[in-house]
């Protein structure tokens, strides 16, 4: 298919703003280069009768051209490294699907879904997943995009993880994830916890969406979590963070938060 794309030069600050709307949007059809010590090239790439995003017309976006699909996926994928996820765990973006066997690895195709690791919001909730899950754990990953989070808890040894996306797509996605990774998903295509069965029980319960969708579902929760079980919100912008979390101090207490850029990630306990 050829995409038609549009660009933008941005400093640091801009590319930040950028990011957080396209984060808040789903919107993810997004690529940035690094073209100088404080510039980007930041290019949107949308399908032939896909409108230019309205939450990003207050940037000066303009028209560049077309481009082949298969190109400008090269192309991001070609800017992918190897990187820390967590302080144990390496990322590694796969060309194409192939099984990863290294040692504290995981491995990623990007594509469609959220989630490749980048993302501030997605390091955190990796970060904090790994610090309180003990191995045997039952795990829930809500909005799990590619399944990263879900890949991260098997294979640092939790017993199950359960993934739910609205998106039937990143429901697909989890599974190739699964696939590469040599564990085993349960995904499953759900509004929020739709797709729960009654009695479900899990240990930790991870979701990284913005406020006003975490805002949706977290106090159900309670309901899902073991006594003891923590869960892991991350998504949350800096400004909005202590507003949202005292919503929630009915039903839970804040055990850690943890913070990155304009981004920061809560820990709480079922009161
Ligand atoms: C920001 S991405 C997070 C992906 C991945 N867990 C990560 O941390 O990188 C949020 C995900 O939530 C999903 N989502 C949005 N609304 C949802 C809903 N109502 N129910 C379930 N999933 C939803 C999106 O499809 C997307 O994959």
């Amino acid at each position: 298919m050829l995409y038609k794309y549009f660009t933008l030069y941005a400093d640091e600050k801009i590319l930040e703003e950028i990011d957080e709307l396209c984060f808040s949007e789903g919107f993810y059809s997004i690529f940035s280069e690094v073209i100088d010590s404080n510039l980007w090239r930041v290019k949107v790439y949308l399908e032939p009768d896909q409108e230019f995003p309205p939450f990003l017309s207050g940037y000066p976006f303009e028209l560049g051209g077309e481009e082949l699909e298969e190109n400008w996926w090269k192309k991001f994928k070609e800017n992918l490294k190897p990187f820390m996820l967590t302080h144990h765990t390496k990322l590694i973006p796969l060309e194409e699907p192939n099984q990863i066997t290294e040692e504290g690895a995981l491995g990623i195709v990007p594509g469609s879904a959220f989630g490749t690791g980048l993302h501030e919001t997605t390091k955190l909730a990796s970060r904090l997943l790994e610090k309180h899950m003990e191995p045997g754990a039952f795990v829930l990953d809500v909005g799990s995009g590619t399944g990263i989070l879900s890949a991260l808890a098997l294979k640092r040894g939790a017993k199950k993880a359960v993934a739910l996306d609205i998106d039937p797509a990143a429901v697909e996605k989890c599974q190739e994830t699964a696939w590469i990774n040599g564990v085993s998903i349960d995904a499953r295509v759900s509004n929020f916890l739709s797709a729960l069965k009654p009695g479900e029980r899990f240990n930790v319960i991870v979701s990284n969406m913005i406020v006003e969708l975490l805002e949706r579902f977290v106090k159900e929760t309670t309901h899902y979590l073991k006594s003891d079980g923590v869960i892991i919100l991350s998504g949350i912008l800096k400004e909005k963070f202590d507003a949202f979390v005292t919503t929630l101090e009915d039903s839970f207490s804040l055990l850690e938060t943890e913070e990155m850029n304009e981004w920061k990630a809560a820990v709480l306990k079922k009161r």
